[in-house]
């Protein structure tokens, strides 16, 4: 009898070590769709070397503007609005706010998704790369306690 209520006991206790960490799923996953519907979930790890392609012209740090503006917060950021970068007026003008999905379809082919731009960039044209450089891009923001100072 004492044994049955031990294991309820220690059931209970897992159960509520597992609640108190829902973090199962990183922060930077991401799920994007292409044209036929199809799921591609990125991984960061993998995206970060692919980004290497991107570093020639753009810097991951905040305020760094190379050829390319800095890529640092670009998830979620509204198109043409780094600080001190001269864009086209393709880009400044094109209303994208740069979601995941918008990253994913407009990185297949930038020129012909923005006509004008001068991203000299031909594209990545594997969605599982795309996919997976958008997850390492969405670290590209300040940890969540700087993000939300109490
Ligand atoms: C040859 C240089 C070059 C390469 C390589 C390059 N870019 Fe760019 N990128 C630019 C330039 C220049 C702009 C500004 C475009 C404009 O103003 O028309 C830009 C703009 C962008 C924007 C829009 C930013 C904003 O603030 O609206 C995104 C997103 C972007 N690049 C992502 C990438 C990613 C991701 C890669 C790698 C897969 C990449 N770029 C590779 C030069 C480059």
């Amino acid at each position: 009898m004492r044994m049955r209520v031990l294991i309820i006991t220690a059931v209970a206790g897992l159960a509520g070590l597992a609640s108190a960490a829902p973090t199962a799923v990183p922060p930077s996953t991401v799920v994007v769709k292409d044209a036929k519907g199809v799921s591609y979930t990125g991984d960061a790890t993998a995206g970060e070397k692919t980004f290497k392609q991107c570093a020639i012209c753009h810097s991951s740090k905040l305020g760094e503007n190379k050829i390319g503006p800095s890529l640092f917060g670009i998830v979620g950021r509204v198109a043409g609005t780094a600080s001190a970068y001269n864009y086209s007026a393709a880009n400044k003008k094109s209303g994208i706010t740069w979601t995941e999905q918008a990253l994913f379809d407009y990185l297949e082919n930038p020129r012909a998704k923005m006509p004008g731009t001068k991203m000299a960039y031909v594209g990545l044209r594997k969605a599982q790369d795309r996919a997976n450089l958008i997850a390492y891009l969405k670290t590209l923001r300040p940890p969540p306690a700087a993000a939300k100072p109490k």
